[in-house]
């Protein structure tokens, strides 16, 4: 079945930090996790480059809007390759093909009544580019800012509106539908509340500065940032081309965005699309956000993490892992150095790598490289054989619903009960004892090997397709087909290298 999973865009206002890479290997995850037997996903992400944030760190850095945000756009296209991620587009906002449909849609929502002009007053954050009532901000030190500490000013202007207020019953009953389209559940009762709470109509247009896309037929106006933002979902699949074979294919879209970010998506984004008489995303999901060693992460406190660095420290796949086995993804989490070498060493280097480092090096020297199946199981076999194939149906369930840090957990259980079998069995008596028996033992490991490199490939392709490859399976054979049943065909093994090297 064919899927579509986007990234937030990001700000071209600054550079990209690990926040940014998080939502990326997420979705690069659950992409990667449909790919296996079907090659019909789109994965997207791209940058965010209008509004008065980026216009502001333009003029501060002296250079012109557009010049600017080449440049800042570049970095985070680049870094995706180096979070292991393989998109499949990358929009830019200043993309013609996204202006042109940015403004299809504001003209599709005029012609279906949905926009009005008036006069908007009121708190605008630029930090955050959003509007904020009263009621909703704190005084410190004699002015107000919002929760999160973002500074406020009161702007008074001209401005086109959306007709939010007649979308609230339409989207109560969005969020009832058959799939529950927002996760995780606790996030859900936020908008669902905040509906309910009343919607007042939305600002959509500015006219105090100029870096936005034109609304069509008055040039006084821009669009506001984020309803030009939201539109990069449909430009990607050729809006307002909706008779297109790629758009029928792709709509609706699975967002995953930061939790910061989920009003837009939860609230104004499925109104603006049923205002169009498209469909509402199939789904939005809504991860936390992590803290430098307690703290919150910004640059006033000089603590932003790159994650260049961090990678070059302890290596892709390791710092892949740990992102998403450290913290259930949708909680906040907390990243410190002595909790990355405790799980990777752990887990990837005891757990995994040097289980299949003692075993495929025991069956190159000792039974020349090659295992036959058997069906000559005992009864610690066959239990044996039901945990695994109790962890693959879980494992599908998890993916599902993005429990990665539960189905990562559970294939780490699943390796650990590999280890105690191999302790248990002995394999190295058995060559002299019981050589038959020795190779059932082999076997049945081999099998939780490969299966547990299958399932752990979303999360750390690389080195999981350089295990496969210890055992002959390329990156194209990986196949969810080979979880189902034992792997009945001979086991032909190379010798293996060392994968997860301990971190001190
Ligand atoms: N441009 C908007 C999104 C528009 S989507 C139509 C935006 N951009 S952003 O660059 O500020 O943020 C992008 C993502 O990074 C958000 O999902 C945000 O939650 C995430 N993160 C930023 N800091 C983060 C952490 N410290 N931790 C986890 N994710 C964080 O918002």
């Amino acid at each position: 079945m064919s899927f579509y999973i986007t990234t937030p865009i990001y700000y071209t206002n600054d550079i990209p930090h690990i926040g940014h890479a998080y939502t990326t290997i997420a979705c690069d995850i659950r992409a990667r996790y449909n790919n296996i037997d079907n090659g019909e996903v789109l994965f997207l992400s791209g940058t965010d480059e209008h509004g008065q944030k980026v216009e502001k760190a333009a003029k501060d850095a002296n250079i012109d809007p557009k010049l600017f945000v080449d440049k800042l756009s570049i970095n985070f296209e680049k870094l995706i390759p180096s979070l292991g991620c393989e998109i499949n587009d990358f929009i830019r906002t200043t993309e013609t093909r996204h202006i042109k449909a940015a403004q299809a849609l504001w003209s599709k929502l005029v012609e279906n009544n949905q926009i009005y002009l008036s006069n908007y007053e009121g708190w605008y954050s630029v930090r955050d580019e959003a509007f904020y009532q009263e009621s909703e901000l704190q005084k410190v030190d004699g002015k107000f800012v919002t929760k999160d500490g973002s500074p406020v000013e009161w702007i008074k202007e001209e401005s086109y509106f959306f007709k939010l207020s007649e979308w609230q019953e339409k989207l109560l009953e969005y969020y009832e539908s058959y799939n529950r389209p927002i996760s995780p559940e606790s996030r859900r009762n936020e908008v669902i509340s905040f509906v309910k709470s009343g919607l007042k109509d939305l600002s959509i247009s500015r006219t105090t500065f100029k870096w936005g896309i034109p609304v069509p037929n008055n040039k006084d106006h821009v669009m506001y940032v984020w309803i030009d933002a939201l539109c990069n979902y449909l430009s990607a699949i050729g809006y307002p081309d909706t008779n297109s074979n790629k758009f029928k294919k792709y709509w609706p879209a699975f967002h995953v965005v930061g939790k910061d970010i989920l009003r837009f998506h939860a609230v104004y984004w499925p109104a603006f699309l049923m205002a169009a008489d498209l469909e509402p995303p199939l789904k939005i999901f809504a991860h936390g956000w992590w803290t430098n060693e307690g703290q919150k992460i910004s640059k006033s406190l000089g603590n932003v993490i790159d994650p260049y660095e961090i990678i070059n420290e302890y290596g892709l796949d390791q710092i892949r892992y740990f992102l998403f086995r450290e913290v259930p993804f949708g909680k906040d989490g907390n990243f410190s150095r002595n909790s990355i070498s405790t799980r990777v060493n752990a887990d990837l280097s005891n757990t995994y790598g040097n289980l299949i480092q003692r075993i495929a090096t025991f069956v190159v020297k000792n039974c020349d490289s090659k295992i036959t199946p058997s069906n000559n199981l005992t009864d610690k076999d066959r239990e044996l054989q039901e945990i695994i194939q109790n962890t693959v149906v879980n494992y599908h369930r998890e993916m599902g619903e993005m429990l990665f840090d539960l189905s990562l957990k559970n294939i780490m259980s699943l390796l650990n009960e590999a280890n105690a079998y191999v302790d248990s069995q002995a394999p190295w008596k058995l060559k002299t004892t019981d050589p038959e028996r020795m190779k059932v033992v082999l076997y049945i490991v081999l099998n939780i090997i490969i299966k547990s490199s299958i399932m752990l490939y979303p999360f750390i392709p690389q080195s999981a397709e350089k295990a496969l490859s210890f055992f002959n399976i390329s990156k194209d054979q990986i196949s969810f087909k080979d979880l189902e049943l034992l792997i009945l065909s001979d086991i032909t093994i190379n010798n293996p290298k060392p994968l997860f090297p301990r971190i001190d």
